[in-house]
């Protein structure tokens, strides 16, 4: 039968419907990978800035609060081009300015400016930022200025030029600054505003609080005219004997050789990048020592072009499942794992250091944990470098949580350019395994057509691992609990929230429900737990106190032991966090209280709960 397309009248629908699928591929495609036409913060972004060379722009930033946004709207509300809180040197004694940034204070990049002034504690709205840098310029280079994220709308000038918009609170975005940066003092001006909306992603409502700033570190990167922009070097899951990815060359000579090789294996390759940069990679690969977490091996890979040479730590591992089972390079593996938010331990606001990092997953590894949820957005680089380093198995998710717009176009784009971002920046992280595309989701038609292309796009981006999303449990009759949630059946991996014991019953509960699973597919609790403030003890009736909320969990890890189907479990959460959700006097005072360790440290009884169970399953894995 010839695949012919007719021009007859209900050929000619069918031919229009044929191109018009066609296109919206192709649409779909050159806006994933940056191709002409491509939003150019559509995934067209940097990676593994850690091994390039990189001039610091953190430290002290001068900043002008702009609840009303004088600096970007006229009098009449129409927005400038340029932005009028521009660099105030050069000024006349006669001129009319009514802002000076010299003269205004200062906050600390990177951070949240919430818990670096008292005024700005609850503050939503607009804040600018200044810096002012010496640079001297190379002819043989170019220059990128890189944000490790900015929450939530930030707009970028330099020296006065707007260079770009990014919307996304939690992930990394740059823009080629080569001719626009001159020798000399050069002036950057950043504009932030966290102001929540219904469209955005997150939407309005959340349960975590709305860290406004430059929360991430900012930086130039430096790279030769043409120069080794993005790759993906990983095992091939259908034959871990092979490393299969690609490389992405960019600059002045796009189509060049480039040789990825492990020196510390002899493995080489070299290939040849086409007219886009782009080139494929297929190398065997024996007798590679295999990621773990017992033995998180990292190689030196090295990724050369004529006048590049960039390295990368990157372990290699293979995960699948197998029907109810999670495998890690083909053995089954359960996830002994907590849930972490990006809140700073002990010193609280946004978590941005690799101090911070190191402070959280050495809790988690103090638990006897091998898995961590990064808990509700994609967290800082440093976390994934340390858990790469320290053999913790990752959970990463994109902030679609709760009641997100499901039928706007501009929500499902912002949606997709931030796991775009997200996979682009980790996808060649081994700690990394699973992929979260939502939590806690109403069901409907436009949510589900949402999610499903936010499943495939993480597919297409990166078909080497799993993916998740933490979906809601429901009841038949009052003791039988079933997850049936359709969006199940596009995933890999159910993620399931439950609580019971604190929002749903009593904590002696979990023990008198049985489970069933409708999916012959692994299924990790994603969630569960309940509050408790530290050091508050009474009789285990007695909500909030650290007896009630143990209680909860010795009847949980009762449940669990009853489950055949589950393949990890994952407790709400390491640490006490701030929510502007959570007011009880003397309680909560604006912390959410379901941490295993309060914001300063200190265990509460549930923790050493965990820390057993988890203990028996790592002798059982032994
Ligand atoms: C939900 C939600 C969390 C929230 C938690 C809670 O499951 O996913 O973000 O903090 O419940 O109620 O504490």
């Amino acid at each position: 039968m010839t695949n012919q397309i007719s021009a007859s009248g209900t050929g000619r629908a069918a031919l229009r419907a044929f191109v018009a699928l066609v296109l919206s591929a192709l649409c779909g495609l050159s806006a994933l990978f940056g191709v002409s036409g491509a939003n150019a913060q559509d995934v067209d972004l940097l990676i593994n800035v850690d091994n390039r060379e990189t001039v610091s722009l953190d430290g002290d930033w001068r900043t002008i609060v702009d609840p009303y946004e004088v600096g970007y709207y006229d009098y009449r509300w129409h927005p400038s081009q340029w932005g009028f809180f521009r660099d105030d040197t050069q000024r006349d004694k006669s001129q009319l300015i009514e802002y000076s940034f010299d003269r205004s204070p200062q906050l600390k990049v990177p951070g949240d400016w919430n818990t670096q002034r008292d005024d700005l504690y609850y503050y939503e709205g607009t804040v600018w930022y200044r810096k002012k840098f010496d640079f001297t310029k190379r002819s043989d280079e170019r220059v990128f200025l890189y944000f490790g994220a900015a929450n939530y709308d930030a707009r970028v000038y330099l020296n006065g030029e707007q260079l770009g918009r990014h919307i996304g609170g939690f992930t990394p975005f740059d823009f080629e600054v080569t001719d626009k940066l001159q020798d000399g003092e050069n002036s950057v001006v950043v504009k932030v505003d966290n102001k929540r909306y219904q469209d955005a992603v997150p939407t309005i409502n959340t349960d975590w609080w709305n860290y406004g700033g430059l929360t991430r570190r900012v930086m130039l990167v430096r790279t030769p005219r043409t120069y080794v922009r993005d790759y993906m070097i990983q095992l091939d899951p259908r034959d871990p004997g092979k490393i299969k990815g690609w490389v992405q060359v960019a600059g002045d000579e796009p189509s060049r050789l480039v040789t990825v090789s492990i020196p510390d294996t002899g493995i080489s390759t070299t290939v040849k990048t086409d007219d886009e940069g782009r080139a494929n990679v297929v190398v065997d690969a024996p007798g590679l020592e295999l990621w773990t977490p017992e033995h998180p091996r990292l190689y030196d890979v090295l990724i050369e072009t004529a006048g590049h040479a960039l390295i990368d730590q990157i372990g290699f591992r293979t995960i699948t499942t197998k029907g109810h089972q999670i495998l890690l390079n083909g053995e089954p593996v359960f996830l002994r794992g907590v849930c972490i938010h990006e809140e700073a331990p002990l010193r609280t606001g946004r978590a941005c250091t690799v101090e911070d990092a190191r402070t959280s997953l050495g809790w988690a590894k103090d638990m006897n944990g091998n898995f961590v949820r990064l808990a509700h957005y994609c967290h800082q680089e440093q976390m994934l470098r340390e858990a790469d380093r320290e053999g913790i198995l990752v959970w990463a998710e994109v902030p679609v949580y709760w009641t997100i717009s499901w039928d706007n176009k501009d929500t499902y784009e912002n949606a997709r350019r931030q796991l775009g971002e997200m996979v682009t920046r980790d996808r060649n992280r081994a700690c990394v395994i699973l992929w979260s595309v939502a939590n806690e989701t109403p069901n409907s038609d436009a949510r589900m057509k949402f999610l499903t292309g936010l499943i495939d796009t993480c597919r297409t981006l990166d078909p080497t691992r799993l993916v998740t999303a933490a979906l809601e449990k429901s009841y038949q009759g009052d003791s039988t609990v079933v997850i049936n949630d359709p969006l199940g059946d596009h995933l890999d991996v159910i993620g399931c929230n439950e609580y019971i014991g604190w929002y749903d019953g009593m904590p002696d509960k979990p023990a008198r429900v049985r489970w069933q699973s409708t999916l012959d597919k692994p299924v990790i609790f994603s969630e569960f737990g309940g509050g408790a403030l530290y050091g508050l003890h009474a009789d285990d009736r007695t909500r909030w106190t650290e007896e009630f909320q143990a209680d909860i969990y010795r009847n949980q890890v009762e449940m669990f032991r009853e489950i055949d189907f589950l393949a990890g479990t994952c407790p709400w959460i390491l640490m006490d966090f701030r929510s502007p959700r959570r007011t009880l006097p003397d309680i909560q005072d604006g912390w959410n209280r379901k941490g295993l360790i309060s914001e300063r440290g200190e265990k509460k009884e549930a923790f050493g709960i965990m820390r057993a169970f988890y203990g028996e399953k790592l002798r059982e894995q032994e």
